[in-house]
């Protein structure tokens, strides 16, 4: 798709994000013969660099996380990079970033706020005040939006000040990821699924997002937000919003949103009494990881009084007609045994075996949705175990493993979603009632564990997290499906 003429201004442009994931992912784009000729990247952050200074620091960056750099592309990328010294707090740089816009005022021009929440207010403002604003302005902002509620509403009520709706793109990198979206092209573009993708057919469901690594030099930030906050709030609820949704009427963004927000507003409450029945919460203690021995989160932390959780388990229900009754079990932790983040839909078992008992047990289908690593799509079949020996059944995994079936690489969650950004395609990124609707149901937990006297429950690095966690799943008479990876 023809990509138009643009100016993408990332504020925070030395800063972590740009270094890991917008300068790699822009110049990947780049390197596909994406960007428009004359696409330009317009940086802004404190330090005084000027133009050649930061394109060594970008160059720098991109080296260490890029394989295969390729000179030329390289050379064409960093050509468009400008720098603007710009200071949020002092005010200044902003007639200088100005100047620069001015040179192509008709261009799609995107603002990238790639820093902490507490500038975008400063940052909306600025842009606003001066004059900043034209008929193709877009403005992307990345979580934490808000540790609650109120806090949401608030810091959207700033942004939503300067810009409208239509122009702000809230990400949640995991709806960029390949395997979220095919997710949708699973379940909308077969006719195979959708039949079966209700409470009559499915047993229950599980997402699991778990990672080996632990909160490393974040622990500032983590502690005051937690794993309810920083992944479940955005990123599991909208796996579990894609899943259970009812079909939209397009891939239209507002046709999308409006189903996923349905769902928000069915997921039953889990307040009061029934927080410590259907959510466990967790902290890594000291253990192994990769073969290493790692500390645990306090000392990390270099504090022993924090309660924050660094793994979460939740069993979830959506009151609505298609899912009654079906558990939809949610957890996702870091320092745990393996780096895994995955859909599993378990259906029924059969109704009635015609099988002798000596053919062996049948196992319920599952399908797998991987979103990494190894990105791919299982279906769990029996099958007769082949040779003459009668009739033995045995489960086996119909496999589709993308990097084996395509052979090409898989693109980061970035690369499509700034690349939507420029399109004006709102579609995968989240709107304001979503946002809110989230914290609606996060909040009662997060205030419940806050009146408690409870303490997470302390794990192993390198585990499955608390006992407690698999004890929430098999007190159901289930499990969790570390055997499917
Ligand atoms: C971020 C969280 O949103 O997602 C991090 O703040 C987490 O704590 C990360 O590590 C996980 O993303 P990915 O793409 O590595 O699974």
């Amino acid at each position: 798709i023809e990509v138009d003429e643009f100016d993408l201004v990332v504020f925070g442009g030395t800063g972590d994000l740009a270094h890991r994931k917008l300068l790699p992912a822009l110049y990947h784009r780049d390197l596909d013969r994406q960007l428009p000729a004359g696409a330009r990247i317009v940086v802004t952050a404190r330090r005084r660099y000027a133009d050649a200074d930061y394109r060594d620091w970008a160059a720098a960056a991109l080296g260490e996380h890029v394989a295969d750099l390729d000179e030329a592309a390289l050379k064409r990328f960093l050509a468009r990079i400008r720098y603007v010294p710009l200071d949020v707090d002092a005010g200044t740089g902003w007639s200088e970033l100005a100047a620069v816009l001015e040179e192509r005022p008709d261009v799609v021009r995107v603002f990238y706020l790639a820093v902490a929440p507490d500038f975008f207010g400063p940052i909306c403002e600025g842009i606003g005040g001066e004059g900043l604003v034209n008929a193709t302005t877009r403005v992307v902002i990345e979580k934490p939006i808000g540790k609650d509620g109120a806090s949401a509403r608030a810091l959207n009520a700033t942004i939503g000040a300067v810009f409208d709706e239509h122009q702000i793109f809230r990400i949640d990198h995991y709806l960029g990821k390949e395997t979220v979206q095919n997710l949708m092209a699973l379940r909308f573009a077969n006719a195979l699924f959708e039949p079966l993708w209700n409470a009559a057919h499915v047993d229950h469901v599980q997402i699991t997002v778990a990672e080996s690594l632990g909160v490393g030099g974040r622990a500032g930030y983590y502690d005051a937000a937690g794993a309810l906050r920083d992944m479940v709030q955005n990123h599991l609820l909208q796996l579990l919003c894609l899943a259970a949704m009812e079909p939209p009427e397009s891939m239209d963004a507002d046709s999308v949103r409006d189903e996923k927000l349905k769902v928000l507003k069915a997921l039953a409450p889990i307040t009061g009494d029934s927080v410590d029945r259907l959510t466990v919460r967790g902290q890594y203690r000291a253990g192994a990881s990769a073969g290493g021995a790692v500390p645990g989160y306090l000392e990390e932390l270099g504090r022993d009084d924090s309660r924050t959780e660094t793994f979460v388990a939740l069993k979830v229900q959506i009151a609505n007609w298609r899912w009654a009754g079906v558990p939809f079990y949610l957890r996702t932790g870091k320092r745990l045994a393996t780096r895994v983040s995955e859909i599993v839909v378990q259906f029924r078992p059969i109704p009635h075996s015609i099988f002798d008992p000596e053919a062996g047990p049948i196992a319920a289908n599952r399908l797998i949705l991987r979103l990494q690593p190894d990105e791919g799509v299982t279906m769990q079949v029996m099958i007769k175990d082949p040779g003459p020996g009668g009739m033995r059944l045995r489960q086996v995994p119909l496999d589709m493993s993308f990097a084996e079936a395509f052979k090409v690489r898989n693109p980061d969650a970035y690369e499509r979603l700034l690349m939507d950004v420029i399109r004006g395609n709102q579609t995968l990124f989240m709107r304001r009632d979503e946002v809110d609707a989230a914290w609606s149901w996060i909040d009662p937990i997060l205030d419940a564990w806050a009146a408690g006297a409870g303490h997470p429950k302390p794990y192993t690095s390198g585990t499955w997290g608390p006992s407690a966690a698999i004890a929430l799943i098999e007190r159901d008479g289930r499990t969790w499906a570390e055997d499917g990876l």
